[in-house]
């Protein structure tokens, strides 16, 4: 696959569809900037990459609900020396059960990196990519943003935010040479159910592979799709609850989210 961008900044490198996205634009030749928690995670795999592919790989290790660390992650989106031309807002996490048994600094952590980062983040790269007329924000939700989620309530109204600013954003910069997508996958195999205390038992067919979903993202936001839904079964159930009344969709959810949780 030919070069598409000069340089990606990925939030949420260190495993799971971030790291998958890291690897895919490596090997298309994009130099990269890998952000998350785990340094070390982060630079074994800027050391891999580099190696493999020949690109260089710059590390910012940083929690993103620390406003102090994220700002420096602002500074270095909105930099026009080695700029940024692909902003991926992948990190983010979601936490199961009932919204009220939930620590509060969960609450507000979801929050946090889910909704304020990926906002600042959107912010800091946009007045630059609009001004030089070019650039892209791949914004990684999740189908579960498509109705209210029972079960995981305060994760799937993250998602709802991401979604609906992505396809906002979209509209704001047509003709501006920047496009903004919204990435929504269902489910897939990374650490994101173990982390967050998700035990969910569906058939295999229904599970992605993190890379499956990293290049349909890459593919959309290089196409300029407001929206992407990687699967044909995730992309019909969204099609279904948007056919469905409000109440329907929420009890459904509430049914199946009790089931997943
Ligand atoms: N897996 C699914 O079924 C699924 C479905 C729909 C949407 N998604 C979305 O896909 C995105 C990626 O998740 P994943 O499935 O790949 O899960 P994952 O394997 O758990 O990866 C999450 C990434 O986010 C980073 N992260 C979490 N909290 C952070 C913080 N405070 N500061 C900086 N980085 C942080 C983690 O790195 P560190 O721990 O090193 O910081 C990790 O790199 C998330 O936005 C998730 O909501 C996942």
């Amino acid at each position: 696959m030919a070069k598409r961008w000069d340089r990606a900044l990925v939030t949420g490198a260190s495993s799971g569809i971030g790291e998958a996205i890291a690897r895919r634009l490596a090997g298309e030749g994009t130099d990269l900037v890998l952000v998350a928690r785990s340094e070390d995670r982060l630079v074994a795999l800027a050391g891999e990459l580099s190696t493999a592919h020949g690109v260089s790989v710059e590390v910012l290790a940083a929690d993103l609900a620390d406003m102090g660390q994220l700002a420096e992650i602002e500074q270095r989106v909105a930099e026009r020396e080695a700029a940024v031309d692909l902003l991926v807002n992948n990190a983010g996490f979601g936490i199961s059960g009932d919204f009220a048994g939930h620590l509060v600094e969960d609450v507000e952590g979801e929050i946090l990196v889910n909704v304020l980062a990926l906002a600042r983040l959107c912010h800091a790269a946009l007045g630059r990519m609009v001004d030089e007329g070019r650039g892209a924000i791949l914004n990684v939700s999740s189908t579960a943003s498509f109705q209210p989620m029972p079960g995981s309530a305060g994760y799937a109204s993250t998602k709802a935010y991401v979604t609906s600013l992505s396809q906002a954003l979209h509209e704001e910069v047509l003709g501006a040479g920047v496009a903004v997508t919204a990435l929504c996958p269902g489910l897939t195999r990374t650490e994101f159910q173990q982390r967050g205390g998700f035990v969910i038992e569906v058939p295999g067919l229904l599970w992605q592979r993190a890379d499956d979903v990293a290049r349909a993202g890459l593919d959309g936001v290089a196409a300029n799709h407001a929206v992407v839904i990687p699967g044909v079964h995730n992309a019909a159930t969204a099609h279904v609850v948007r056919l469905l009344p409000l109440g329907v969709a929420r009890r459904v959810a509430a049914v199946v989210g009790r089931r997943l949780g």
